[in-house]
């Protein structure tokens, strides 16, 4: 299996990379940091020129794409959409192009609300599930909504296997102590999300490596099965959202976010939970 993995020294990215590898993978690491190793395991590319996605993808069995302006207030909002919207794009293209057929990209819970919030979110339901309708409030957002239309596109034009992975806040190990924590107290439309860092880079490589047909793309909401909030979970719905639907039994400090089509598709059961 040779996988190419962008955004390769974020976050995330260096998560994914230490888990592929440690899979058995073959990996090529990929962002616009620094200069390559020049050993082939990690090449300095910018993504969002066509080009060069092109080369960087030659000979891979799937990409796991998680370069990107990573959120709001980094660059300005112009430049958050067009150049995260120009790297979801060119991926893909280069995919099809060069006949990678499996694209996994990091989408983002904000397609519901933005961080900061603007305006109070309107949740209808809950637990929140794939088909519960976006409401982007900031570029950042938005280009994550674009981008699931992107992975689509690709999708029913190209014959592409594509997954948009809805990732919540991903928490690394040197800030799990912090939590369960409260509520910021200016949050008007709270949704406690988390999942912890090491099932994130196990969810993307499974995303990667499971078995699924072709000219596919599938929206993925990925979560811990609880809350990172210290208060329970029907407390913050009666408080927050008192209008909304309780469509499933949500006892103690269970997610508000649904990740059971993860669990379904990909059969990923997260591994660390921050209540117990
Ligand atoms: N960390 C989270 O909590 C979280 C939550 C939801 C979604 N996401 C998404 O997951 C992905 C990875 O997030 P992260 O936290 O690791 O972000 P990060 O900012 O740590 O990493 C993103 C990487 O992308 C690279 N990059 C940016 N522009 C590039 C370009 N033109 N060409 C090549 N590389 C480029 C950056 O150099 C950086 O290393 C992003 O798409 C982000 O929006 C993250």
């Amino acid at each position: 299996m040779k996988l190419v993995v962008t955004g390769a020294k974020g976050t995330i990215g260096q998560a994914v990379v230490r888990y592929a590898l440690s899979q058995g993978a073959q990996v090529l690491a990929v962002d616009n940091v620094g200069r390559g190793d020049g050993e082939g395991h990690y090449l300095a590319a910018d993504l969002t020129d066509l080009g060069q996605c092109c080369e960087v993808l030659q000979g891979a069995d799937a990409v796991i794409n998680l370069a990107a302006i990573s959120a709001a207030l980094q660059r300005s909002s112009a430049q958050t959409l067009m150049t995260n919207v120009a790297i979801t794009y060119n991926v893909c293209m280069a995919a099809a192009l060069v006949g990678v057929q499996r694209v996994v990209w990091a989408s983002s819970v904000q397609v519901f609300h933005s961080y900061p919030t603007l305006r109070r979110a309107q949740y209808r339901y809950f637990p929140v599930d794939e088909d519960h309708p976006n409401d982007p409030q900031n570029a950042y957002a938005l280009s994550k909504v674009l981008g699931e239309q992107i992975a689509e596109y690709f999708a029913h034009q190209h014959g592409l296997t594509t997954l948009s992975l809805r990732l919540p806040e991903v928490v690394p190990p040197e800030i799990w102590s912090e939590l369960p924590r409260p509520i910021e107290p200016w949050e008007h439309s709270p949704l406690p999300h988390y999942v912890h860092l090491e099932d994130c880079a196990r969810v993307c490589y499974l995303a990667a490596t499971v078995p699924l047909p072709p000219a596919t793309h599938h929206v993925l909401l990925i979560t811990a099965e609880d809350t990172s909030a210290d208060q329970p979970t029907l407390s913050i719905i009666q408080r927050y959202y008192p209008d909304a639907e309780i469509r499933a039994e949500l006892p103690g400090y269970a997610a508000m976010l649904s990740g059971k089509r993860a669990e379904r598709l990909l059969g990923f059961q997260p591994q660390y939970r921050c209540h117990q």
